[in-house]
């Protein structure tokens, strides 16, 4: 875990978005008639070997242009056609591509042979399995350090953040090819260097069936959606042993008060450590380190459970853009990492990665958090995660993003 976090870290804060030139795609247009002997006239490659550009996100192409310029990102065909190119050309070109159509390679007939022949040409024994990699999509593996990739490239491939790929509609085989050089490092960054690096050639197989299988990817009823806990008998004491809690923390977990947290469907293990940390006083709170003190181990798991099996309750909120921007995105410049690295698209984190859900919390008590974080009242975050992002957050930035979570279900 330690070092999928210091390289996403690493990853999301090297990033630099910075779009120097604004685009004009009618003049895009025109210089991209070099580009349509391999990338198609419609933005759409012309074979497996080179990526569809239609509907990619603008950032991301001139990023990628300028690290084919820089021989960052090595590829001799792409360094020539790179080399010529002012930031201007760049702008234009992706602002050109970006506008076409994604769907294009449907319409295509040469495309729609590429894909039917790669999911018949099967060169081993190997059938790939489009489910599995779904599923890999989807939930990834934390216990391999393979994280989700929902996370950064959206539900079904659609990213939502400019500077992480689309991959949906993308050949197949060039998702399998662009995953093999991130394993072999072959292309560099740190995030798929280890993700890629850490799947199988069989999984990266399914992978590529994933997205080779439209019905499969266009029909995605998402399965991240926590089915309801089953009710163990852990769960039953905890409800017995939970009474105390309610008072604050609203009977099922949903807390009425804007400063006490929800704690209904908090992950559990997340829930054990605060009480854990509440006891020991590695996590200070006047109120919460005499409730814990009383406590056993297995009340704690106990009481954990109840409160992670109950539904969490979020009223219709406005929300905030501002607050949506920044969570979903980062700000490069300043250096904040994107929330949605650890958090989730959904906001609801990860049980085993230790992120808590944020989504639906109350408001109140998001800002609160985010403050202690940032003055260091709290720190009982590993790796100070959480404090070198506050510390760079406005207390304005902290209004926004405690609105937006709050609204997020
Ligand atoms: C001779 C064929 C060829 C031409 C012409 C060409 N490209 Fe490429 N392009 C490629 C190949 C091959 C790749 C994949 C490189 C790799 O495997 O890393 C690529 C990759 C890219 C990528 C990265 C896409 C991604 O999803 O990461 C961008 C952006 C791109 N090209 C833009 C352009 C532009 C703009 C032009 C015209 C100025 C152009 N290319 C002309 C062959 C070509
Ligand atoms: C922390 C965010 C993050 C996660 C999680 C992530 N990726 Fe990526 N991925 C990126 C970034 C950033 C790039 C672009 C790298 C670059 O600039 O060269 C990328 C590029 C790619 C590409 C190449 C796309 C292209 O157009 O060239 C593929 C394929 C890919 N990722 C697949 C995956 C798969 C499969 C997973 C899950 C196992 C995954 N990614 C998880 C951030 C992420
Ligand atoms: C008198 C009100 C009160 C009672 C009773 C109470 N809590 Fe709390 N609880 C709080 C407050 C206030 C906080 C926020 C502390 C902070 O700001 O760090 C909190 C925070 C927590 C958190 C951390 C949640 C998170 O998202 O990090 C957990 C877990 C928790 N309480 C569990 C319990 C349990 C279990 C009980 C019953 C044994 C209980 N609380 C009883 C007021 C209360
Ligand atoms: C590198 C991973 C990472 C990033 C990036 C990150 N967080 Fe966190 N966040 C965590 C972890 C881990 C915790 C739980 C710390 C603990 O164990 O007490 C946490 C806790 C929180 C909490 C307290 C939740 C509670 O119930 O008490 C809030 C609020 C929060 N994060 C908001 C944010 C916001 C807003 C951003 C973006 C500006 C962000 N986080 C970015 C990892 C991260």
């Amino acid at each position: 875990m330690r070092h999928i976090l210091t390289s996403l870290i690493i990853t999301l804060l090297s990033i630099n978005i910075a779009v120097a030139a604004t685009g004009d795609a009618e003049a895009g247009k025109t210089k991209s008639a070099t580009c349509a002997g391999c990338h198609g006239a419609n933005g759409i490659g012309i074979s497996d070997t080179f990526p569809n550009l239609a509907g990619q996100h603008a950032d991301y192409i001139v990023v990628q242009l300028n690290a084919f310029k820089s021989g960052e990102r090595e590829n001799s065909l792409m360094y020539s056609m790179a080399a010529g190119l002012s930031e201007q050309d760049m702008a234009d070109l992706a602002a050109y591509f970006s506008a076409l159509p994604r769907n294009g390679a449907s319409q295509d007939t040469s495309a729609t042979e590429a894909s039917t022949s790669a999911a018949t040409k099967a060169p081993t024994a190997y059938v790939p399995d489009p489910a599995a990699g779904k599923s890999l999509f989807e939930l990834g593996d934390p216990s391999r350090n393979i994280a989700s990739c929902i996370g950064c490239h959206g539900s079904e491939g659609n990213s939502k953040v400019l500077i992480y790929p689309n991959l949906a509609n993308q050949h197949p085989e060039y998702i399998a090819t662009q995953l093999m050089n991130f394993k072999n490092k072959d292309r560099i960054n740190y995030a798929m260097n280890q993700f890629a690096g850490n799947m199988t050639n069989n999984e990266i197989a399914d992978m590529a069936a994933y997205f080779a299988d439209t019905a499969a990817v266009a029909n995605v009823v998402s399965r991240r959606v926590t089915p309801s806990a089953p009710v163990t008998t852990e769960v039953i004491a905890g409800k017995t042993k939970a009474a105390t809690c309610t008072a604050c923390h609203g009977a099922d977990g949903n807390s009425l008060v804007a400063i006490y947290p929800k704690l209904a469907g908090q992950h559990a293990d997340y829930l054990v450590k605060q009480l854990q940390e509440f006891k020991s006083g590695a996590r200070e709170n006047a109120v919460m380190g005499p409730m814990a003190s009383a406590l056993s181990e297995q009340d704690m798991v106990e009481i954990a459970s109840y409160f992670a099996a109950q539904k969490i309750i979020v009223a219709d909120l406005e929300g905030s853009n501002i607050g949506k921007r920044l969570y979903l995105g980062g700000d490069a410049k300043r250096k904040i990492t994107a929330c949605v690295a650890c958090h989730g698209v959904n906001g609801k984190g990860s049980g085993k990665a230790g992120f808590p859900v944020i989504a639906g919390q109350n408001e109140a008590y998001l800002k609160a958090q985010l403050m202690q974080f940032k003055n260091g009242e709290r720190y009982n975050d590993y790796n100070s995660m959480m404090r070198s992002v506050a510390s760079k957050l406005s207390a304005s930035d902290m209004d926004e993003l405690a609105k937006y979570m709050a609204s997020m279900k």
